[in-house]
């Protein structure tokens, strides 16, 4: 069966279910997540590094049942808020195998994280060090990662670049200050440092560059071995293994990711006498991004001065806004019935008010496509409704999980009243 990512054929359906009948049922704007999909890649990456750890990034796509999926297929979690570490506490997830992240963790972040026992709080600042230091000793002391700055460019897009000098993530291991910052934690009551961690970025197609950041990391372990002593069990390299939007982007396998940076990290060990650490990936959108589609319905069809066809849909880019962030760029499917006429390079654009608001550039749609027609754009289960916002309080869409030809509400689309709730004044 088709699965979310390569929609297929006229009558196309994901988890065995018709996409028309879906947006029948709930309406558009509506994402899809094909359940099937999102553990078959889980299991994938479990396989790939075995003896390893797979952390979901949470940020990509959380909700109670995405958590449990989680959960059940083994995999850890990474939230990097308390709001994220919030759904997955509804959802049960086991705090042992939480990880938490980010740049600028607020005292709430750090508290709700200590009180639910994450497994791991992954340091990114001094300043964090002084505050979890003075949210107090819990019984047992804090493990922490340290986030480290390899030096590497993951070569995407400079807002998703995240391993190079002189951007907000991470100590510097060539000033000196992530020597620092491990000196820093080790040998302080209440912490026990566990391990090095390093994020390059995302939607990186080079496993090359994965295995420079973690040869780079594995030297600064060694460093810590003679001067400290200490030999650190874990080291984590982060995620943003590529996955394909378009038909010919390239795309990380997890089994060749698993197997050349395993064999990169034995190798560096082994030329410093390390023992071999635990290695932690943390695939965020090679988890979930094709396990989603979008369904949207046109509104209209225009045509500009120069013959550019663009094509309105009742979404937009408070649905996806990542065209607008990053250039992205999407392929398109007409949904539940034959097209009648060949495609043409269409613009699909969006209903908010802005020039920027386009899902896709020049997407091949037959010339037939009028208003009522359903439209499908997949690979968006990743950074779509995590990312999704109010913007011209439009409501955010829901959410239905498809498993075994059933389809299951997981989030509600919004109401008016929901818009109106927080508006107190
Ligand atoms: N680990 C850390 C520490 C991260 O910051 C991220 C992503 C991940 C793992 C997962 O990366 P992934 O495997 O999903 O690429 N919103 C952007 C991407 C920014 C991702 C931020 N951090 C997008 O829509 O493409």
């Amino acid at each position: 069966p088709a699965t979310a990512h390569d929609l297929d054929g006229d009558d196309i359906s994901v988890g065995g279910i018709p996409l028309a009948r879906l947006a029948d049922r709930y309406g558009t704007p509506l994402h899809v997540v094909d359940e099937t999909d999102v553990r078959q890649r889980c299991r994938a990456f479990k396989a790939a590094f075995a003896g390893g750890e797979v952390v979901y990034a949470g940020k990509a796509f959380l909700c109670r049942a995405m958590a449990r999926w989680i959960a059940e297929e083994g995999l850890s979690l990474d939230v990097c808020s308390a709001g994220e570490l919030a759904v997955a506490r509804a959802a049960g997830f086991p705090a042992k195998r939480i990880v938490m992240h980010g740049n600028a963790k607020t005292p709430e972040d750090l508290r709700a994280a200590m009180d639910y026992g994450v497994g791991r709080i992954v340091v990114d600042s001094t300043a964090e060090i002084s505050r979890l230091a003075a949210l107090g000793r819990r019984a047992a002391p804090q493990r922490l990662l340290i986030r480290v700055i390899p030096g590497v460019d993951g070569g995407s897009h400079p807002a998703m670049t995240t391993g190079t000098e002189d951007q907000k993530f991470g100590f510097s291991i060539a000033s000196g200050a992530a020597a620092e910052a491990v000196r820093r934690v080790i040998g302080q009551r209440g912490f026990e440092p566990v391990g090095l961690h390093c994020h390059i970025g995302s939607q990186i197609t080079s496993i090359e560059l994965f295995e420079r950041a973690a040869v780079r990391v594995v030297d600064l372990m060694a460093t810590i071995r003679d001067e400290h002593g200490v030999t650190l069990p874990q080291l984590d390299l982060g995620g943003g293994f590529a996955v394909p939007y378009l038909s010919g982007d390239a795309e990380i396998s997890p089994a060749a990711v698993g197997e050349r940076l395993m064999a990169a990290v034995r190798s560096a060990c082994a030329s410093y006498r390390l023992p071999v650490p635990q290695v932690t990936v943390e695939p965020g959108r090679a988890i979930s991004a094709r396990a989603g589609v979008t369904v949207y319905r046109v509104l209209g069809v225009k045509r500009g001065l120069s013959g550019r066809v663009f094509v309105t849909v009742d979404g937009g880019m408070s649905d996806n806004p990542r065209p607008s962030l990053y250039g992205a760029n999407y392929t398109v499917r007409l949904v539940g019935r034959r097209a009648t006429a060949a495609e043409r390079a269409t613009t699909v654009v969006g209903r908010h008010c802005e020039a920027g608001d386009v899902i896709a550039r020049d997407a091949l749609l037959p010339a037939d496509v009028r208003p009522g027609d359903l439209l499908a754009v997949p690979c968006t289960g990743a950074y779509h409704h995590s990312m999704s916002s109010n913007y011209n309080l439009v409501r955010r869409p829901p959410v239905v999980g498809v498993a075994g030809g059933n389809g299951r509400l997981l989030i509600r689309r919004e109401t008016e009243s929901d818009l109106l709730r927080r508006d107190v004044g």
